[in-house]
């Protein structure tokens, strides 16, 4: 017989290392349903199919509401180089979560409605963000908010990734066009009804 050295698997490192993502999706959920916006985390098939228009030039990127990382798990195979990436994530247990799982990458813990102004990437521009949000369940104030901010250390060509449900646009049409901003559908998924889309400037 062969020794093979296999990595532990997701579900072996959660054993030890207490809940599963299930139990901490749906714990957090209960404490904040409208912010957590989800009672369990994305599918792999949404991780790949958000993040499959993102290179390894549109470093660095930022990604919006991590949650348990899965996105960021499909960045980083995606060949992109984890201390390119920001995470930005309000909840503080998924935010130590992502520094655990993530050490390379930079995590703030924080709502990504206050980017606007923010010193992010040592004054770089990124070429891409990654949003997790449950924009679809904010306020329009905040989800404005949100958009300006990061907007605001994107390059000109740069797009925001973002998932939705079914036909809804993630954002409402007032402020895409508000903005100068359109959204293109990526792709479907078939294993549950997520959506991906990329916003980007109209001009
Ligand atoms: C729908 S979950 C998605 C998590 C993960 N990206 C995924 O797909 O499984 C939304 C995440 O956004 C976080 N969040 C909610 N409001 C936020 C805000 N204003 N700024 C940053 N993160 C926020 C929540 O804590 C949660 O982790």
């Amino acid at each position: 017989m062969r020794n093979c050295l296999h990595p532990p698997s997701e579900q072996a490192i959660d054993k030890r290392a207490g809940p599963s993502d299930f139990e901490r999706f749906l714990r957090s959920w209960r404490a904040a349903p409208l912010r957590v916006a989800a009672v369990a985390r994305s599918s792999r098939a949404l991780a790949g199919l958000i993040t499959s228009q993102v290179e390894m030039h549109h470093s660095p990127v930022p990604e919006l509401g991590p949650g348990t990382g899965v996105f960021t798990r499909a960045l980083i195979e995606r060949g992109l180089d984890p201390v390119a990436l920001t995470l930005i994530e309000l909840h503080a247990k998924f935010a130590s979560l992502l520094r655990a799982r993530f050490s390379q990458a930079w995590v703030l813990q924080m709502s990504a409605a206050p980017l606007r102004g923010q010193q992010l990437f040592g004054g770089r521009w990124a070429g891409a963000a990654v949003s997790g949000l449950g924009l679809l369940s904010m306020s329009l104030h905040l989800v404005m908010s949100i958009l300006k901010g990061t907007f605001g250390h994107l390059r000109p060509d740069a797009a925001f990734h973002q998932f939705t449900f079914g036909p809804r646009r993630p954002v409402p049409r007032p402020i895409l066009d508000r903005l100068g901003l359109v959204a293109e559908r990526i792709g479907d998924t078939l294993s549950n009804l997520p959506r991906a889309m990329s916003i980007k400037s109209a001009a």
